[in-house]
């Protein structure tokens, strides 16, 4: 049963009568009582009324039925505690209840999550981990509150990079199965070629625009690196755990054919300028330091299309064709402009309606231990996979590792920067994965070691109250993580959550509990934690051994 809802049921009928008008009875968890209602403060300048009077209205009118108790506190809010009554028959509804009493969405939205995004021929590095591990757990969240949800990996699987990678390849002698085994040596070597070498680089424009053109031969070996990088993404997905499949992948060149149409519809509207040779849209509202409208390059002065023409025929589609009622783009902070300006330009061109929301889900870096974005010792990017190596060969078992850095990404406001420290992501205390699962699976033993069954939940310890309220908490954590697409308040809750069964679980025994039915009342709260936990993990993407 959902506490907050209950309670705004009750009290919206004593606020009308008391305003004469509906009012919301906001009702929040509080720090003073179980929840709290300002409404009384919000109605005083409307109503000309002192809000304590107001306040003591409501509190005479309101028909609570023994289900909680109200008072008048500090200028006029309304503290409420529920009964031990309620949150015993509130936990003991949850018994058979897969979903713990959270009920789908009434209105489903048809969301595409665009995450992931790494890049072919480029080894993943942790840039993208960001944005795979954030962008997989709101696409779980998602999916489980009743959407829709599109998962959807726009690899950069196209450009000019693509001359120069074919040429590499071609060079190695293309049937050279091992060039390809080490994706970023492979990338260094073309880069170095095309750095040292003038004819290598006029080669390896002709081969753009014979991919371009569509020339077999020259399709067949970009398809090889595409598919070779695929795999070796893949295989990071499964290693961590991820939900993004092979069917996932729309990759930049998907939208290769849409480009002219783009830059048509859009000049048609009369929203492209030339600028120095290139086709520009200048949406209202961004400019630069000095003050002058930054462009938007649509069609570059060579002909080609860059990042910003993919991303608008890419939302052109997943609105039109997709039928998506909601955007999200989960990709890194310094991009917020891109994805500001390529909405604008949606908005004004009538390919993102007002019905639909897009949104840049930004995040911060990941740092070094001195503070600075993460780089090898030699200076180079470090690769995603060493990273994750070197939490496994520390870990106790691979999925303590794993697990320890995707609850490391996703336990902070994704907003902020994070330093990279395996030591601190893998202690056994303190709010990190490996103590999550350590404490699911230490709850779960409980109940294998029972004698006796759960039964029916008495609330008689102020404990066991405080434990029965935050097992309630669970819906409006996940709520409110999904609206303002942020994990790290499940993962906030679930910590606060798993410390509250510990001093539960020091005041009270369980298995030595002093008779039958408070032992039975005690598993039966070990139970709906331990499925608490399991659940809010699951929507991480944090997996819960039973045993450690
Ligand atoms: N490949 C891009 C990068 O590595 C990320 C793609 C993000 N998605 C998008 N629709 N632009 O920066």
């Amino acid at each position: 049963m959902n506490l907050e809802k209950l309670l705004h049921d009750r009290l919206a009928p004593a606020l009308e009568a008391a305003a004469g008008t509906p009012v919301d009875p906001a009702v929040r968890v509080s720090p003073h009582a179980d929840f709290q209602s300002g409404a009384p403060l919000a109605l005083a300048r409307t109503l000309g009324r002192p809000p304590r009077e107001i306040a003591a209205e409501v509190a005479g009118r309101v028909q609570l039925g023994g289900l909680a108790e109200i008072t008048v506190s500090g200028p006029g809010f309304l503290n409420l505690t529920v009964s031990d009554d309620l949150i015993a028959v509130s936990l003991d509804a949850l018994g058979g209840d897969d979903r713990l009493g959270i009920p789908p969405v009434a209105r489903p939205e048809r969301i595409v999550v665009d995450y992931s995004g790494p890049n072919v021929a480029k080894e993943m590095h942790v840039g993208h981990l960001r944005s795979t591990v954030i962008g997989d757990a709101l696409a779980r969240t998602l999916e489980w509150q009743g959407h829709e949800v599109l998962r959807v990996n726009h690899l950069g699987d196209w450009g000019t990079p693509f001359g120069m990678l074919i040429e590499q390849l071609i060079a190695e002698g293309a049937g050279a199965e091992h060039s390809l085994g080490d994706l970023t040596a492979f990338y260094r070597r073309a880069r170095a070629a095309f750095d040292a070498d003038e004819e290598f680089r006029t080669r390896a424009r002709l081969r753009v625009v014979a991919l371009q053109a569509g020339d077999a031969a020259t399709q067949a070996l970009w398809r090889r690196l595409v598919q070779r990088s695929e795999q070796a993404f893949l295989a990071v997905y499964d290693r961590l755990g991820v939900t993004l499949g092979p069917a996932d992948f729309a990759g930049e060149s998907s939208y290769a054919d849409d480009l002219p149409g783009v830059v048509a519809d859009l000049d048609a509207q009369g929203l492209l300028v030339e600028s120095d040779g290139a086709l520009c849209a200048f949406p209202a509202g961004f400019t630069g330091r000095d003050g002058s409208p930054i462009p938007l390059i649509v069609r570059k002065g060579d002909g080609g299309f860059g990042y910003a023409a993919t991303d608008l025929a890419a939302l052109r589609h997943r609105v039109r064709d997709l039928r998506a009622t909601e955007l999200l783009y989960v990709v890194g902070a310094p991009q917020r402009i891109h994805f500001r300006m390529v909405f604008a330009v949606a908005r004004a061109a009538g390919w993102l309606p007002e019905t639909v929301r897009a949104e840049h889900i930004g995040f911060g870096s990941v740092l070094g231990a001195d503070g600075r974005m993460l780089k090898s010792r030699s200076g180079e990017t470090i690769r995603l996979a060493d990273l994750l190596d070197e939490a496994v060969s520390r870990a106790s078992a691979p999925e303590i590792g794993l697990a320890a850095i995707k609850y490391a990404d996703l336990s902070g406001d994704r907003r902020g920067d994070y330093v990279f420290d395996v030591d601190r992501m893998l202690a056994a205390t303190g709010n990190t994965g490996p103590y999550l699962q350590y404490a699911y699976a230490r709850i779960r033993s409980l109940r294998a070691r029972a004698a006796t069954a759960p039964g029916p939940i008495r609330i008689v310890h102020p404990a066991e109250r405080a434990l029965g309220l935050a097992l309630l908490g669970l819906g409006p954590a996940v709520r409110g993580a999904a609206a303002s697409r942020e994990p790290h308040r499940i993962a906030s809750y679930l910590h606060e959550l798993a410390a509250t069964f510990s001093a539960f679980y020091e005041r009270c025994p369980v298995l030595r509990a002093a008779d039958d039915e408070t032992r039975a009342s005690r598993l039966s709260l070990a139970d709906r934690t331990a499925r608490t936990l399991h659940l809010g993990m699951c929507l991480l993407g944090i997996p819960t051994p039973d045993e450690i």
